[in-house]
Formats: structure tokens, C-alpha cells, sequence
């Protein structure tokens, strides 16, 4: 009897130790919420800062903020997508109200929060996607922190050339990953793999 209780006990606590754990989604869904209006509200600001670069006669300025807002609106629908997949159907997109200043502050605004975003917030929810065992965030979280990696780099260079360049530019925005591209789009998505033909061009 006490032999066979051990062995209860035993094969109980082994079966505890080897279960799989229930996944959990807790911080996945916050993290999802909170990039989703950071994303939608990027997405609006950029916009607003392409019309005042236009304004001022950066077409350059103009094009990459344009560029970088449809990338920001394509992860905002991706973690939009992945909160659906999780049961949130309805959630709460951000706002940009503001008045933009002038151009130079506003790359020097985007730049400073690419940074954060590609240094700071989604290292953290990728890790937690992975601690949670969620695969579909953390592919959207990627694509994310990969075109944000990308639009720090454009920003700093767009800043640079600002004094210099008020003329025009192209860039190419994968429709899935959001990977932003200056001059010419690469033949598959290095992020997603995407064809080169599917990429859209913004002026
Ligand atoms: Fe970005
Ligand atoms: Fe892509």
C-alpha cells in the first residue's frame, strides 16, 4: 500500500514536472494592445508629419514619412489580427492630435521613437511572446522591431540630408512585414520572404 502511494506520488510528480504548461496569454494580449495603439498612433503622426514636410518643400522627408507610415499600418493590422486570433475583436486604436513643428524636430521625434520601439519595447515583448509560447505575436512583434531597425537608420540619414536634399525619393514598403526600403525594393523580403513585385512604391 505505502509502496504503491509512492509510486502514485512519484509518477504524479514526474507527470507534473514533464506536462507541457498551459499557455498562457496574459502578457501577450497587453504587449498586443500596447503596440497596436503605439503602431496606429505612428502610423497618424508620420502622416501628419509627410503633409508638413510637404509644406515646407522636403519631398524627401515627405516620402520616408510616408513610407514609414504605411509600414506602422500594416504591423498595427498585423497585432490587430493576432489580438483577434486571441479573442480581443475590438481593440482601441491611437490617436495623433497634435500640430506638427518643423520637419527637422519631427524626424529627430520619429528617430527617437524607432529607437525605443526597436530598442526597448519590442525586445521585451518578443521575449514574453516566447516566455508565453505565442508564435503568431511574436512573428508580428519581429516584423515590427525589423522595419523599426530599418526607419531609426532612414531617420538618421533623412536628417542628415535634410539641410541638403529637398528633393524627391522612393521607397518600397513590404505589404506583410512592413520592411521599408529606400530607391529600390530587394527581390524577396529579407524579413518575410514576400516577392519583390508585390512591394508598394511611395513617393
Ligand atoms: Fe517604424
Ligand atoms: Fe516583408
Amino acid at each position: 500500500m505505502r509502496a504503491g502511494l509512492w509510486t502514485a506520488l512519484g509518477a504524479l510528480a514526474i507527470s507534473a514536472i514533464a506536462m507541457p504548461a498551459v499557455a498562457q496569454s496574459d502578457k501577450t494580449v497587453a504587449n498586443l494592445k500596447a503596440a497596436y495603439i503605439g503602431e496606429s498612433t505612428a502610423s497618424a503622426k508620420y502622416a501628419a508629419y509627410a503633409r508638413k514636410a510637404d509644406q515646407e518643400g522636403f519631398g524627401a522627408a515627405a516620402a520616408l514619412f510616408r513610407a514609414a507610415s504605411l509600414a506602422e499600418k500594416i504591423h498595427a493590422a498585423n497585432h490587430k489580427s493576432e489580438l483577434a486570433d486571441l479573442g480581443v475583436t475590438d481593440p482601441k486604436p491611437g490617436k495623433y492630435t497634435a500640430t506638427p513643428g518643423a520637419t527637422a524636430a519631427n524626424i529627430q521625434d520619429a528617430f527617437k521613437g524607432e529607437t525605443y520601439e526597436k530598442d526597448v519595447m519590442y525586445p521585451k515583448m518578443i521575449k514574453e511572446a516566447e516566455a508565453e509560447g505565442q508564435d503568431g505575436a511574436l512573428r508580428s512583434f519581429t516584423y515590427a522591431i525589423e522595419a523599426e531597425k530599418q526607419h531609426a537608420v532612414l531617420y538618421a540619414a533623412a536628417l542628415k540630408e535634410l539641410a541638403t536634399v529637398k528633393s524627391k525619393a522612393t521607397y518600397f514598403v513590404c505589404p506583410v512585414c512592413g520592411s521599408t526600403y529606400k530607391g529600390s525594393a530587394p527581390t524577396d523580403c529579407p524579413v518575410c520572404a514576400r516577392s519583390k513585385d508585390e512591394f508598394i512604391k511611395v513617393k
